[in-house]
């Protein structure tokens, strides 16, 4: 068990729920619940199997307003299912083990590390109450995953974490961080999907973590959003040595990158001929970033932009042809180093390849997705998601000022 020191803050799940609401009000795209998203997450190639993967669900009480819906789960059950089973295990594929755990101001293991087929009971037990130590969830399943009987761990164990974001009380940070180092040394990626926290108000040591893991830390919009990110994490692949590659990203999402001195960020999407797209990109550190909208099966560009004075690179374009949208951020000075986000929109619903406008465009096929990246390496690359203007800033602010306040009462 990996318990936290202190009590329950009241009042933090209170204050954070009121911030959920305001993000909410700033979606881009219309998506009330998560089955919606099956559809997308049935037609990503999710592999061969062979791999350890750990589900870490967050069941602190704010959840109970953030996600009262409980779309998480949802989205955890969504990939559990893409797991590759014992029974599935044919065909030159090999069997996944899962495990699922939770946890508030304590970490529980629901299932131990074993066959997919058995796990969604489990994550159907999952319910909301207490504080939120990520770090006991993350470490938990690190113990979880390495256990003396799992085999081998480096480049082929996963952890997916969905929580609303901020260790409460915020001492546990630390621990958090830890944990996600101990999965990096471990050869192990962490994905995070946070409920309406973005890099820019997250610790950055937790987003610099999360990324040198070679997962992505992505801001969810609303609780919906739960699957787009399980979506985005297939098509990133669960585990794997680190990449080279792009990182890929969906709609509706906001996705943390860092720069460093030797290398350039690349991001890709597979747009549809036709779709109305848009691509924000955030220098969340001092830095000026240039961002170059290109065409990957050609290599050709298609515009550029810089950061403005408040750090925003703003670019439009919309597709002809169906094509892998690559987005490259780098740093005008070559020798910055920093984080920053990276958001895209779009007329489609990711999850549907309806279009949100009444423009007729073709409705996404499997061969709409690219197939699942193997292995290379990344040095750095990392993708964090969410929306919010500034008046949720302020919002989000004023929880964290409280949260404060909650600690010192
Ligand atoms: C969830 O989405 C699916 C697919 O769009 C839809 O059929 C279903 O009615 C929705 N459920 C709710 C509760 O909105
Ligand atoms: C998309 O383009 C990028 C950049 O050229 C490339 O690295 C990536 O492999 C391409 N992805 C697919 C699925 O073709
Ligand atoms: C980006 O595209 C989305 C979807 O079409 C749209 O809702 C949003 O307003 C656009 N963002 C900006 C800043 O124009
Ligand atoms: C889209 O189609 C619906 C149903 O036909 C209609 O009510 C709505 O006004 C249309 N919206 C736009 C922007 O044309």
């Amino acid at each position: 068990m990996h318990f936290f020191p202190l009590g329950k803050l009241a009042g933090f799940s209170a204050i954070l729920a009121l911030s959920a609401q305001a993000v909410a009000g700033a979606r881009l795209l219309v998506r009330q619940n998560g089955t919606e998203c099956s559809t997308l997450i049935g037609n990503v190639d999710a592999g061969n199997g062979g791999r350890k993967v750990g589900i870490v669900i967050d069941s602190s009480g704010s959840m109970i307003d953030n996600d009262p819906d409980d779309l998480r789960l949802e989205a955890a059950k969504l990939l559990n299912s893409k797991l590759i089973t014992s029974a599935a295990a044919t065909g030159g594929k090999t069997g996944d083990v899962v495990t699922v755990v939770e946890f508030s101001s304590v970490a529980e293991v629901l299932y131990p590390l074993g066959d997919p087929s058995g796990a969604v009971s489990s994550i159907d037990s999952i319910e909301a109450d207490g504080g939120t130590f990520i770090g006991g969830g993350v470490s938990a399943a690190l113990d979880e995953l390495t256990k003396a009987s799992s085999g081998a761990t480096v480049d082929r164990t996963g952890i997916l974490v969905l929580t609303d974001g901020v260790d409460d009380p915020s001492y546990l940070i630390t621990d958090t961080i830890e944990s996600i180092e101990r999965a990096t040394e471990l050869g192990i990626r962490v994905s995070f999907g946070f409920l309406a926290i973005d890099a820019a108000q997250q610790d950055s040591r937790i987003t610099t973590a999360i990324i040198r893991s070679g997962g992505t830390f992505t801001t969810l919009n609303t609780a919906g959003d739960a699957s787009l990110f399980v979506a985005q994490a297939l098509l990133n692949g669960l585990a794997g040595a680190p990449r080279s590659g792009p990182v890929a990203v969906l709609p509706g999402l906001k996705t943390a990158g860092l720069l460093s001195q030797t290398s350039s960020n690349t991001f890709s999407y597979m747009a549809q001929a036709g779709e109305s797209l848009n691509v924000t990109v955030t220098a969340i550190d001092s830095i000026d970033l240039k961002v170059t909208l290109r065409n990957g099966d050609t290599n050709t560009d298609f515009k550029t932009a810089a950061t403005d004075a408040s750090g925003i690179a703003f670019l439009e374009h919309t597709t002809q042809e169906r094509l892998n949208l690559s987005i490259a951020v780098t740093a005008d000075n070559a020798a910055a180093s920093g984080l920053f986000s990276v958001q895209l929109g779009s007329s489609l619903n990711p999850c549907t390849g309806n279009p949100s406008t009444n423009a007729t465009l073709p409705t996404p096929t499997a061969s709409y997705f690219p197939p699942t990246p193997t292995t290379s390496t990344v040095l750095v690359t990392g993708a964090a998601s969410s929306m919010m203007g500034d008046s949720q800033r302020t919002i989000l602010g004023f929880s964290l000022f409280a949260v404060v306040l909650g600690v010192l009462c």
